[in-house]
């Protein structure tokens, strides 16, 4: 169902090639007004994370959208090497060039951006946070009354059923920044997490993206293209099952569809805590309604978080596949 009005989205992200792919979600889906970009580290460096926000808007003619610049590393824990191996050491599959841009960052630090956002237009944006939650978590300590002033805030992060894919229980943006994300899913933001629960159900084919880059016969899908190949290949050496596809987990673009097309996805609400140190560090603790834990930090003053923990994969595919075979480009 077409909503009566867009969503207004800030689009928080460390690209990555799942988050490039995500940001052509948005930039193509008619419900998604992305009305700025804020970088983070993560699978990249936060100076490399502004060049390729800033890069794939300026490709795919959108180069008047807003890019801030945010966090260098995690709150409290030692940062760690970006994932050369996963998103290339350019974050986008190692492109062999790039062609001049001239759109330039906006001066403001990602999380000024952010409060300055909600309280010009509050009630009004949406978050759609896909890297390390430390640009909101600085949000909040510039602005606490940010849950009240913004609309929402999807995370790509996080897994409460499935195990996790940089230690047995932690999810990579999470284990990123553990101390950040603690306190974005105790502030009280009306709050879906999207994790691996339902990313490690959606598999994208390489294929889709070259279907997707013959159909455009543009930069913005061919350097796409280039740079799922590099992460498929990543994917497809590890998972059997992946490789049988030839193809990646979508994870960010799930959060825009978590966004787009709820009835998509099954979930239970309750409240999330983060292991913020020891061997579970990073670990999404969800707490079931139904139980009484005794043990301290569950609190009843803590707000609930709608986990998503089902997805209809192949509607996800198909919606994905319409969504960036439509006329986005150049328009
Ligand atoms: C998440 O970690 C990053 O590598 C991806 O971009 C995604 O946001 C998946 O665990
Ligand atoms: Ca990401």
């Amino acid at each position: 169902m077409t909503p009566a009005v867009p969503h207004r989205v800030i689009y928080d992200t460390d690209p990555g090639v799942d988050d490039a792919m995500a940001l052509y979600y948005a930039l193509a889906h008619p419900d998604i007004d992305v009305v700025g970009v804020t970088t983070t580290f993560g699978n990249v460096t936060v100076a490399q994370a502004a060049r390729n926000a800033l890069y794939l808007l300026a490709i795919a003619g959108r180069s008047r959208v807003p890019v801030t610049q945010g966090v260098a590393a995690p709150l409290v824990k030692v940062g760690e090497a970006p994932p050369d191996h996963i998103h290339g050491a350019d974050g986008l599959g190692n492109l062999p060039q790039r062609v001049a841009t001239d759109n330039r960052l906006d001066a403001r630090n990602s999380a000024q951006f952010i409060v300055d956002m909600a309280r010009r237009h509050p009630g009004e944006i949406t978050v759609v946070a896909v890297g390390p939650l430390g640009n909101l978590a600085l949000a909040l300590a510039l602005e606490p009354a940010l849950p009240r002033l913004l609309r929402k805030v999807v995370v790509m992060g996080g897994a409460v059923l499935e195990p996790g894919n940089v230690s047995p229980v932690a999810e990579a943006n999470i284990w990123n920044d553990p101390h950040a994300a603690d306190l974005v899913f105790t502030a009280g933001f009306d709050l879906t997490m999207v994790g691996l629960d339902v990313t490690h159900q959606v598999i994208l084919p390489v294929r889709l993206f070259a279907q997707i880059a013959q159909h455009h016969q543009h930069l913005a899908t061919d350097t796409l293209h280039h740079a799922v190949a590099f992460y498929a290949n990543f994917y497809s050496g590890l998972y059997p099952h992946v490789a049988q596809i030839y193809g990646c987990f979508g994870h960010d673009v799930l959060a825009f569809v978590a966004l787009t097309n709820p009835e998509l996805f099954g979930s239970e609400t309750g409240r999330v805590r983060v292991a913020v140190d020891g061997l579970a560090q990073g670990q999404t603790m969800l707490r079931r309604k139904d139980i009484a834990y005794p043990q301290s930090g569950w609190g009843p003053g803590l707000p609930d978080t709608r986990v998503c923990t089902q997805v209809q994969a192949q509607a996800c595919k198909d919606l994905i596949e319409r969504t960036l075979l439509s006329r986005w480009l150049d328009v």
